[in-house]
């Protein structure tokens, strides 16, 4: 995992960010208080994004990047090339959960899929931003392709 800063990334990587940004303003994160917002390329170009919606039962809660997957899935697509990842904390990286680090590889492109995490100050300005291939983040993974 690299660190990196915004200028580095390429314009498509800075419009993951922006739209996970924008995205991250819907999450219904009442009972956790932590917003997520994420946003992924797939492989024909087109962005989807999503957010968390949790709810009061406290177990029914969708994550942002299975929100923005399910997006791809049902407009037909299915092949992610990066997803970004937007939270806001003062620790951590911003990068996906065990869960959602496992849908993105039943969806991904390749094992150099990029996941950016993006991780929020307390005015809503980029803090920190660290990137990596999905391989590094989810080595030696069960996938479709083993079926
Ligand atoms: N969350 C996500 O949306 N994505 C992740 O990969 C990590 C966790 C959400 C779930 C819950 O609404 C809140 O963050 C706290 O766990
Ligand atoms: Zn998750």
């Amino acid at each position: 995992m690299e660190q990196k800063k915004l200028e580095e990334l390429d314009s498509s990587e800075q419009n993951l960010i922006e739209k996970a940004i924008e995205v991250r303003k819907h999450a219904y994160a009442p009972y956790s208080g932590y917003s997520v917002g994420s946003a992924l390329l797939d492989c024909d170009g087109k962005v989807f994004s999503g957010c968390n919606v949790e709810g009061a039962d406290y177990t029914l809660t969708t994550h942002a990047e299975m929100d923005a997957i399910n997006s791809m899935v049902k407009s037909g697509s299915r092949k992610i090339k990066s997803i970004a990842v937007v939270v806001k904390s003062d620790v951590g990286y911003g990068m996906p959960c065990g869960l959602c680090r496992q849908k993105i590889r039943e969806f991904a492109l390749n094992d150099e899929v990029k996941v950016i995490g993006v991780n929020l100050d307390n005015n809503e300005k980029i803090r920190e931003i660290f990137i990596s291939k999905l391989s590094d983040l989810l080595p030696f993974s069960f996938g479709p392709d083993f079926l």
